[in-house]
This record gives C-alpha cells, sequence and structure tokens, in this order.
C-alpha cells in the first residue's frame, strides 16, 4: 500500500491562554490553556484533494501549521509523505507549499514578479523555469499586467492572487491551501478553483489539502473530506457518501395547479416512502420521498390520469450545510454571520 501523503494519529494542540489580562489578576478558576485540537486522526492518499471543512476556530489553521512544520504538536503524531512533522521537518518542506487566504504575505518594495522569483529561488527553482512558471500563473489568476507592480501597490484580492501563484511555482508534491478564495471575487474564484482541478489532473502524485468554509466549493472540488468542528474530527468521507447520510431516500417536490387531483393518493403508490401536500392558493406543493428514485415516473402517471397540472418538478438533492446541520447542530453559514469573512464567493 502506498505511504499516505498525510497522516495524522490522535493528533492534539494545545495554547496556553495568558494568566493576567490589563494588570488584572485572573479569576482563579480561568483556564490556563485552550485545545485547538482534540485528537485529530485522518489518512489523507497521494494524489488526492482533500478538504477540511469547518467554521471559525475549528482549528484548521492549526492543524495546517502543524502539517507544514511551523507549529509544534502538543501530542499525537503528524507525517508527510511518511516523514514526522518534528523530527524530519528540513526533509518534508522541500516538498511542500502552503498559501493561506487572509494573509498579506510579500516583500512590499518587490514587485509581483521579483516577490514570486524570490520565492521560487529559496526553493531552488532554476531561473529560467522560475520565470516560465510565473508567467504561466500570473496567467492564471489574471494578473500579467501587474507583473511590475509593487506588491505594497495591489489590492488586497491581487495580492492573495499573488500569493495563490507562490504555492504553485515549486511545483510541490503536498500542498496546503488554506481558504484560497477568500474574499475573492466570483469570476476569480471560479478561475481558482477550474486550475486547482487541472493542476491535481495534471499529476496523479500530487495531494493537495484544502481548507474552506464554503460547502459548495468543498463539494464541487474534494474527493474526500473531513467536517471539522472544536478540534474534532466530526466525519470524514467522499461529499457524495457524507449527503447520502442526512437523505435516505430520494425527495422530490411538484408544483401542481390549483385544483388538480391525485396528490393525495400518492402515499399508497409502492415506491412512495412518503407523501406530504400543503395547499396554496397559487398552488399546491407536493414532495415526495421514495423508495428508489424510479418511482417518480409512476408519481407523474398518477397525477397526470387523475387530470393533475403539474407546473414544476425537482429533484431536492442534500447539501454539505445539511450535513454540518446535523453533525454540529448549527449551519456552518450561522457561524459565519457573526465573523467579518465577507460572503461565499460564487463557491
Ligand atoms: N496562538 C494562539 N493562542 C491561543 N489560541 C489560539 C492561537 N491560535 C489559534 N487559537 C485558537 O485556536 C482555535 C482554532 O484556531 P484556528 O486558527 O486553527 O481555526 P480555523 O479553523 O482556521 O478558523 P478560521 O475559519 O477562522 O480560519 C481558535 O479558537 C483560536 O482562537
Ligand atoms: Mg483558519
Amino acid at each position: 500500500m502506498d505511504t499516505p501523503a498525510i497522516r495524522t494519529e490522535n493528533l492534539t494542540r494545545t495554547y496556553r491562554l495568558p494568566r493576567r489580562r490589563w494588570g488584572k489578576a485572573p479569576a482563579p478558576d480561568a483556564p490556563r490553556e485552550f485545545t485547538a485540537l482534540a485528537g485529530v486522526t485522518l489518512d489523507v492518499r497521494p494524489g488526492e484533494l482533500f478538504g477540511l471543512l469547518g467554521p471559525n476556530g475549528a482549528g484548521k489553521t492549526t492543524l495546517i501549521k502543524i502539517l507544514t512544520t511551523l507549529l509544534a504538536p502538543t501530542s499525537g503524531t503528524a507525517e508527510v509523505g511518511g516523514l514526522d512533522v518534528v523530527s524530519q521537518a528540513r526533509r518534508i518542506r522541500p516538498f511542500i507549499n502552503m498559501v493561506s487566504g487572509g494573509e498579506s504575505s510579500g516583500y512590499g518594495i518587490l514587485n509581483v514578479r521579483e516577490n514570486l522569483w524570490l520565492f521560487a529561488r529559496m526553493y531552488g527553482v532554476p531561473t529560467a523555469l522560475a520565470h516560465d512558471r510565473i508567467d504561466s500563473m500570473l496567467g492564471v489568476v489574471g494578473l500579467t499586467e501587474k507583473a511590475g507592480s509593487r506588491v505594497s501597490h495591489l489590492s488586497t484580492g491581487q495580492r492573495q492572487k499573488m500569493n495563490f501563484c507562490r504555492g504553485f511555482i515549486t511545483d510541490p508534491k503536498v500542498l496546503f491551501l488554506d481558504e484560497p478564495t477568500l474574499g475573492l471575487d466570483v469570476t476569480s474564484a471560479r478561475a481558482i478553483r477550474g486550475f486547482v482541478r487541472e493542476w491535481m489532473k495534471q499529476d496523479p502524485s500530487r495531494t493537495l489539502l484544502l481548507t474552506t468554509h464554503y460547502m459548495a466549493e468543498a463539494d464541487d472540488l474534494c474527493d474526500r473530506l473531513a467536517i471539522i468542528d472544536q478540534g474534532k474530527v466530526l466525519a470524514c468521507d467522499t461529499p457524495g457518501n457524507l449527503k447520502k447520510r442526512v437523505q435516505e431516500y430520494p425527495i422530490f417536490e411538484l408544483s401542481l395547479a390549483p385544483g388538480s387531483g391525485g396528490w393525495a393518493k400518492l402515499g399508497d403508490l409502492p415506491g412512495v416512502h412518503q407523501s406530504t401536500a400543503v395547499e396554496k392558493p397559487e398552488s399546491i406543493e407536493v414532495k415526495v420521498a421514495l423508495f428508489e428514485e424510479p418511482a417518480i415516473g409512476a408519481v407523474v402517471q398518477t397525477l397526470a390520469t387523475n387530470g393533475a397540472r403539474i407546473l414544476a418538478l425537482k429533484k431536492v438533492e442534500p447539501t454539505l450545510e445539511d450535513v454540518f446541520i446535523e453533525l454540529v447542530g448549527h449551519g456552518l453559514a450561522d457561524a459565519e454571520e457573526t465573523t467579518a469573512k465577507g460572503a461565499p464567493a460564487d463557491a
């Protein structure tokens, strides 16, 4: 079996909390530490595009910092490419890279190209190859015209795009993207997702770990994902399997013209698990849960033979939001509203 690209076992990280604040003595019962990761066990295979999905403060960045050797675990183990993040950190660093969506790194007095070139050279990328990769990456994010601009003159989104480029010009084997589309406009976010997908297809030995709190982005991009909250992995599976958990039966919604008949009989059909209907002045809204999807044929047939006019018919797909609510007890969007992180960029 392949060595996992990323593996953690019972990984924990606690942060020590300051004892004194504003010169006041601490309350005797004030906690001394905060647990950001509480026993995380994960296995990411080479070639996987793996997602970490969780609300603010869930521990995503803490986990990425440990995996990128920037932060030591408190206990448990973490390996990248089969190497231990603590004792073999120096061997891990050359083949990984990390980009954080919210960061404002870069040397302000250098221009975009110089920044990227400097970074590529630190990783030992030959100059000519570095320039080729820089050109191609700037094209991907639409920053070609800003290649000669000082980083301090870039807008927040442009700086973020430059950082995104930085992640790829070293051609890492394992790449960590912490909220890559945070705050980007719709078109840019879409271009970045498209590129990430292509980049993974180009070389099956690449592995990418991505954090996001945009449900649709996780759903769209990730082969598998872990839902994390308060430092714990609550579930880890493919987006499809996670969604199946919350919806046992296929569900369809039908909108019928007023006066339509037949809807009251739907619950008696052999393929129908459950049927509900709400009569409104302008329509009758019917919801049917089926044992198997093809039973929708019998539903439509029954309605038609009873003189019903179907105005609309759609399958109700569960979302990762539904999965999240079931696991955490509240929606991710609820958690988001209380922060100043901005709206999802067309995720
Ligand atoms: N240096 C630190 N000292 C104390 N607590 C910290 C420190 N860094 C992070 N924390 C706490 O650890 C928890 C996890 O933080 P982390 O940055 O890993 O969350 P996150 O999942 O990345 O959240 P976000 O979606 O907001 O980026 C938070 O409650 C945070 O306040
Ligand atoms: Mg974070």
